[in-house]
C-alpha cells in the first residue's frame, strides 16, 4: 500500500524463489500457480500490516505487463474482481514505470520532490536492459527508448552464468556476493559493441513523433538522429563457457553443484568452501565486464543526450559493484545518480502503485475489458 505515491504504508513480497530454484530459472507454469496461491493471502497481508480494511483504499494499480503472460492474468483478474466488489478505480501499469517510479518513490519520502529533466533511466532485470529518456508533462510520464539488449537481458546473464558455473538460481545475488572474493583482472572478457541498427525497431523510430510535450530538446533529439544505446549478453554468456571448458573446470562444476544443491538455503561460506580460486576470479571479471559495458554505455547515453540526472533501477541495480561504479564515475559526468534501495530495486508492488499515482490523479482509470500484454512497451 502507497499513500500519495510518495508513502510506503506495506509492501509485502512473496518470493518464488524456492519454487524455481530446483530449475535454475523461472518455469512459467509454476510462476503462474504460485501467483494464484499467493495473491489473496499477500493483499490480506499488505492490509493488515498497514492497519487497513478493503473499504479505505482509493484506487487498485495492477501490472498489465510486460511479463509472463499467466501470472499477468492471475493479477488482473483478482484486480478486476477486486475493484469491481469494492467499486474502486483500477488503474494498469507498466512493470518497467513501475521500476521507475521505485526511484522516484523513494526520492520523494526522502523529501526530494525536483527531478531535473532530462531524465535517463537504466531498468536492468531479469527480462530487460533498457535505457528510456523520461519526462514529465503535468503529472504524467512519457519515455522514449534510446537503447535495449538485442538478446539476453544483464540479469538473464548473471542468472546463466551462475547456472553454467553449478551455483544456482537467482544467480545475480550470489555472483554480487562472490565477486568480491575474486580479481577481476584474471580474465578478459569483450563484450559486443553494437554498430549497426536494429531492424526491429529501426522502422518505429523513423516515425518522426515526438516522444512527449515537456522534454527540453526533444526537437533536437528527432533532428540530429542520435545513436542508439544498445546492449548484448548472449557472447559473454558463450566466452564464460569456453573458458570453463578451456580450463578443465567441468568436474569442479558438477561437485559444486551436487554439494550446493544438497543445502536447503546455501550461506556465503558455503559458497565459498566450494569455490576454488580460479572459480572466484572468473565470476570477479565476469561482473567486472557487465558493469564495464552497462556503466559506459549509460554513460555515454547520457552525454549524447545531455541528461540531467540518471536512474538506474531494475533487480540488478542492487549489485553492490554496478551501484558503487555509477556512484564513482556519474559525477565525474556531472549527472547525479539515484537508485532505489535495494529492497525496491526487485519487483515488488509498492512501486507499482507509485507509478499508478499520477494516472490516479488525472484520471486515467483502466477499461475493464483490458487484458495482459506480454511485451507491453513503455511510452
Ligand atoms: O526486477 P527483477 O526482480 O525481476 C525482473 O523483472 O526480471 O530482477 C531480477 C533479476 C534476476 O536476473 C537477478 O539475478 C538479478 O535481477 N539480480 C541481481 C542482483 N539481485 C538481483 N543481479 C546482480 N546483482 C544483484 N545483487
Ligand atoms: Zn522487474
Amino acid at each position: 500500500m502507497v499513500r500519495s505515491g510518495e508513502q510506503v504504508i506495506s509492501n509485502v513480497v512473496a518470493s518464488q524463489i524456492a519454487t524455481h530454484q530446483p530449475y535454475g530459472g523461472v518455469v512459467p507454469e509454476l510462476a503462474s500457480r504460485e501467483h494464484l496461491r499467493a495473491i489473496v493471502p499477500v493483499v490480506r497481508q499488505a492490509l493488515a500490516e498497514a492497519g487497513k480494511t478493503y473499504e479505505s483504499i482509493d484506487a487498485l494499480a495492477v501490472t498489465q505487463g510486460p511479463g509472463l503472460a499467466g501470472a499477468l492474468l492471475v493479477g488482473i483478474s483478482y484486480a478486476k474482481a477486486l475493484a469491481f466488489a469494492l467499486e474502486k478505480p483500477l488503474i494498469a501499469v507498466n512493470h518497467l514505470e513501475g521500476h521507475i517510479h521505485a526511484v522516484l518513490l523513494e526520492e520523494r519520502q526522502k523529501g526530494n520532490r525536483e527531478q531535473r529533466f532530462p531524465v535517463l533511466a537504466l531498468v536492468v532485470s531479469g527480462g530487460h536492459t533498457h535505457l528510456y529518456l523520461a519526462g514529465q508533462q503535468g503529472e504524467s510520464w512519457s519515455y522514449e527508448n534510446i537503447g535495449h539488449t538485442r538478446d539476453d537481458a544483464a540479469g538473464e546473464a548473471f542468472d546463466k552464468v551462475a547456472k553454467l558455473l553449478g551455483l544456482g538460481y537467482p544467480g545475480g545475488p550470489i555472483i554480487d556476493r562472490l565477486a568480491k572474493h575474486g580479481d577481476a583482472r584474471a580474465v578478459k572478457f569483450a563484450i559486443s559493441q553494437i554498430k549497426h541498427p536494429d531492424r526491429r525497431t529501426a522502422s518505429k523510430n523513423s516515425a518522426g513523433a515526438p516522444p512527449f510535450a515537456v522534454f527540453e530538446g526533444w526537437e533536437k533529439t528527432l533532428r540530429n538522429a542520435h545513436p542508439r544505446f544498445d546492449f548484448s549478453y548472449s557472447g559473454i554468456k558463450t566466452a564464460v563457457l569456453r573458458y570453463v571448458e578451456t580450463q578443465g573446470m567441468a568436474g569442479f562444476i558438477e561437485a559444486r553443484r551436487r554439494a550446493l544443491g544438497e543445502i536447503a538455503k546455501p550461506t556465503l561460506d558455503d559458497y565459498l568452501a566450494n569455490c576454488d580460486q580460479q572459480a572466484l576470479d572468473l565470476i570477479a571479471s565476469f561482473q567486472r565486464a557487465m558493469v564495464g559495458d552497462l556503466v559506459s554505455k549509460t554513460l555515454a547515453a547520457a552525454r549524447e543526450y545531455g541528461v540531467a540526472t540518471l536512474f538506474v533501477t531494475g533487480g540488478v541495480a542492487a549489485n553492490n559493484e554496478l551501484r558503487e561504479t555509477f556512484e564513482r564515475e556519474a559525477p565525474e559526468h556531472g549527472i547525479p545518480v539515484y537508485f532505489p534501495s535495494r529492497p525496491l530495486s526487485t519487483d515488488n508492488a509498492a512501486m507499482i502503485a507509485a507509478a499508478a499515482y499520477p494516472k490516479f490523479i488525472a484520471r486515467q482509470f483502466a477499461v475493464m475489458d483490458f487484458s495482459a500484454e506480454a511485451g507491453m512497451a513503455l511510452q
